[in-house]
């Protein structure tokens, strides 16, 4: 078989990068939707990494120097310290020369020479049609950890639908109040907010993958604003108090304002205690209503969850989601 050479990118040379970028976008272009970051949020997140993680561009070249694979390879450096996160894509003309393979072997023996125990890839298998990714991760060690559906929402198509939506989720709840924040959580919400995103990442279902949950501190989310700030990404929150004032529940979502159009849902939580209460519902409507008050020209929204998650998907279907494609989380023991 032919044989292909890897390089680490130097994230200051921004021709590579660019390069490196376009691989990554023309081989996702066969997903239904344009879902590949964009040029301005590479560029921003490469010139301003993260201390929480770190990031490593890998490419593939033929002899003659063309870029015809690229990878990336993400160590947790706060917590999960023996996990990574690979992404891995070829050019649709390069296909099937273990092009593919060479990038990954690449990034196993970064993350290996890292300590790091296992590898996990987020596969995107189309509803219909071959598992192309699914049939590579197989091929190449990896195993199914944890299986989701990918979801859109179009905004408008349901707008109509919120003032009822809102109204009976309000019914669930008289003693509870919702309220939204844009790119800043406010210093008195802070604490209340940090248990939030903890409690968030204890309880997300996780399947098999080996993932320990996430401690938020105030300085986390703090460090993370800023960097959001940094990298042109604008997140909408809305949280849901109790009448103590306590904060029991949030909902998020975050766009690339390169890419109005598009946003993606992050986490939503109700706390244990306070569930019952038709909070997860009445905290997505709110979200959406303020998503598209700060970015009125976004028309999508995305979400992805567990295809188990009850709670989570009868929430999805009020609101109007629908399954576009199916995200399988692979690991490998490395
Ligand atoms: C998945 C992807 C990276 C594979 O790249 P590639 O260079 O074609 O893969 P390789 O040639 O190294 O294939 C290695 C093995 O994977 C399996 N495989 C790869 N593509 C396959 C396909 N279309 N159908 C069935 N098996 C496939 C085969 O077993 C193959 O070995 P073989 O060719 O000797 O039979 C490429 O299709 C791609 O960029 N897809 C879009 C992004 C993506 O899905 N990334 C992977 C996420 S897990």
């Amino acid at each position: 078989m032919r044989t292909w050479s890897t390089h680490v990118i130097d994230p200051s040379d921004e021709a590579a990068l660019r390069q490196h970028w376009e691989v990554g976008q023309e081989a996702e272009r066969s997903r239904p939707y344009e879902m590949y970051w964009s040029w301005d949020a590479c560029l921003a997140g490469a010139r301003h990494p993260r201390t929480e993680s770190t990031s490593t561009f890998i490419s593939a070249h033929d002899d003659q120097g063309g870029m015809v694979g690229a990878g990336q390879v993400l160590l947790p450096m706060a917590d999960n310290l023996s996990a990574s996160y690979g992404e891995v894509f070829v050019l649709p003309s390069h296909r099937r020369r273990g092009v593919g393979r060479t990038v990954l072997d690449a990034l196993e023996a970064y993350a290996r020479h890292h300590d790091r125990r296992t590898m996990a890839i987020e596969a995107y298998v189309p509803t219909s049609g071959p598992p192309t990714a699914l049939d590579f991760a197989r091929a190449t060690g990896y195993e199914s950890a944890l299986e989701e559906e990918v979801k859109t929402l179009e905004l408008r198509a349901h707008q109509a639908d919120w003032d009822a939506l809102a109204a009976h989720a309000a019914a669930g709840h008289r003693d509870y109040h919702i309220e939204t924040f844009l790119d800043r959580v406010p210093d008195e919400a802070l604490p209340g907010y940090s248990r939030l995103r903890t409690a968030f990442s204890a309880d997300v279902p996780v399947g098999d993958l080996e993932m320990q949950a996430q401690t938020w501190t105030p300085e986390r989310v703090r460090e993370r604003e800023e960097r959001h700030a940094r990298i042109c990404r604008s997140v909408v929150t809305t949280v849901a108090r109790d009448a103590t004032g306590a904060l029991v529940g949030l909902s998020e979502i975050g766009v690339d304002t390169a890419t109005p159009w598009r946003a993606e849902q992050s986490g939503t939580l109700v706390l244990p205690e306070h569930r019952g209460h038709r909070l997860g519902l009445a905290l997505k409507i709110a979200n959406q209503r303020a998503l598209l008050e700060a970015h009125p020209t976004c028309t999508t929204v995305f979400t992805d969850n567990a295809g188990d998650n009850a709670a989570m998907n009868a929430i999805n279907e009020q609101v109007g989601f629908r399954t576009v494609e199916r995200l399988v989380v692979v690991q490998k023991h490395l």
